[in-house]
């Protein structure tokens, strides 16, 4: 990607400023447009370097903001539309190529719908523009209009979802005094708001309905641990961290009344793409009978994929599985591999490593958006739901 004579590219770091502060359940800055002297940039919390610091990454220009979504700098996949919309304004504002800036943000993951969601958009506001007539300038601050409206409408999206999700599970577990397992993270760290299962998991804690939040640890890269520990902290939920493998012994012991997950595409037929190890955990919920539950926006289901087959799973690279990284930051003095990381299997080892799975909608008891709880989970309600929302 080409620019004008004297814009800079890449990213460059920075400690998130008054950084103590937001150690306080103050709003986390996941993601936030900025314009200094030097020209507009993306300011992103850099989620590898967390819990153990908080740094933002400010990209000045697409191919720094593709490369932090590919190494999960930024991720979850309602930020990743965000952040692909903002990306599109950013190479506008700074007058690169705004086709080829989008078609490689598009392209950066491939299971997350959201993304590809958030670039389009924001690359269909630039266009209208120019086929409007408008200017470089107008066209740029067009593009960016739909980025901001994207940001926004998560965030209340987010807000519904959560409203609408709690009510389900006071209907579902009338009891009260809800205990919840959760997978991988799907807190503000992934939304305009407080984001898809982990805001319903707020919401029943301040309502004084969440007995305890049990974090799966998420492997290979630590999402539950790192991220969804790090968010209920900030919150002072009452929350347990586990190995994912210990799942099945805690639905055993009757310590899980539902689990709530996020997604990171929803096919037209109600399969449900999430993180790896969300499929297990459906089949553990069956066994036991314990809801299990889907918060996503409407904007994470895809009527062009007719089903969980036709989902392209994004496998990542094998040294994140055959060594360890404490945690993403190079360890001095530690032997070098691919990763850079610590080796814990035998050079060479090759690892099978899909970032996500695939739960099929019979397992599935509801999906939670804003616009209202499908349950069961079937073709038509979700097409019903698709044409409400386009309605609106
Ligand atoms: O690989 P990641 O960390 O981007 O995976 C994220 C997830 O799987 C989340 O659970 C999903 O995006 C839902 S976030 C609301």
């Amino acid at each position: 990607i080409t620019g004008p004579s004297g814009v800079s590219g890449g990213a460059e770091t920075a400690a998130v400023p008054g950084g103590p502060e937001n150690s306080a359940a103050s709003a986390i800055p996941t993601i936030r447009w900025d314009e200094p002297p030097e020209g507009p940039v993306l300011v992103l919390l850099d989620q590898t370097r967390l819990p153990g610091e908080e740094t933002e990454l400010v990209c000045t220009d697409a191919p720094a903001l593709v490369q932090a979504i590919r190494t999960l700098a930024v991720r979850g996949a309602p930020v990743l539309g965000i952040a692909g919309a903002y990306g599109v304004a950013l190479a506008a504002a700074r007058g690169f190529d705004v086709d080829e800036a989008a078609e490689a943000l598009a392209a950066a993951r491939p299971t997350a719908v959201n993304l590809a969601y958030g670039v389009r958009r924001a690359q269909a506001a630039y266009r209208g523009a120019v086929a409007g007539g408008a200017g470089q300038r107008d066209a740029a601050s067009a593009a960016l209009a739909a980025a901001r409206a994207l940001h926004q409408e998560d965030a209340e999206a987010s807000a519904r979802m959560a409203v609408h999700g709690l009510a389900l599970l006071d209907e579902l577990l009338p009891g009260g005094g809800h205990r919840v397992l959760t997978h991988c993270n799907t807190g503000a760290l992934v939304s305009g708001g407080e984001g898809t299962a982990f805001a319903v998991a707020l919401t029943a804690h301040r309502a004084g309905r969440l007995r305890r939040l049990w974090v799966d640890e998420t492997r290979p890269l630590l999402q539950g641990a790192r991220l969804t520990a790090y968010e209920a902290a900030r919150n002072g939920m009452p929350y347990t961290l586990l190995t994912d493998n210990a799942a099945g012994s805690l639905f055993a012991a009757g310590e899980v009344d539902a689990v709530l997950i996020g997604a990171d595409r929803i096919a037209a037929d109600g399969s449900v793409a999430n993180k790896v190890g969300s499929y297990p955990l459906a089949v553990l919920a069956r066994y036991h009978h314990v809801p299990f539950v889907v918060v996503a926006p409407v904007t994470t289901v895809d009527p062009e994929t007719p089903d969980g087959a036709s989902i392209e799973v994004e496998q990542r690279a094998s040294h994140e599985v055959t060594e360890v990284t404490a945690p993403f930051v190079p360890v001095a003095g530690a032997g070098v591999e691919a990763g850079g990381g610590i080796p814990v299997a035998p050079l060479g080892t090759q690892a099978y490593n899909p970032a996500f799975d695939v739960t099929p909608p019979e397992l599935v008891t509801a999906i939670v958006t804003e616009e209202g709880v499908v349950s069961p989970v079937t073709a038509e309600a979700l097409a019903e739901l698709c044409a409400r929302s386009r309605q609106v």
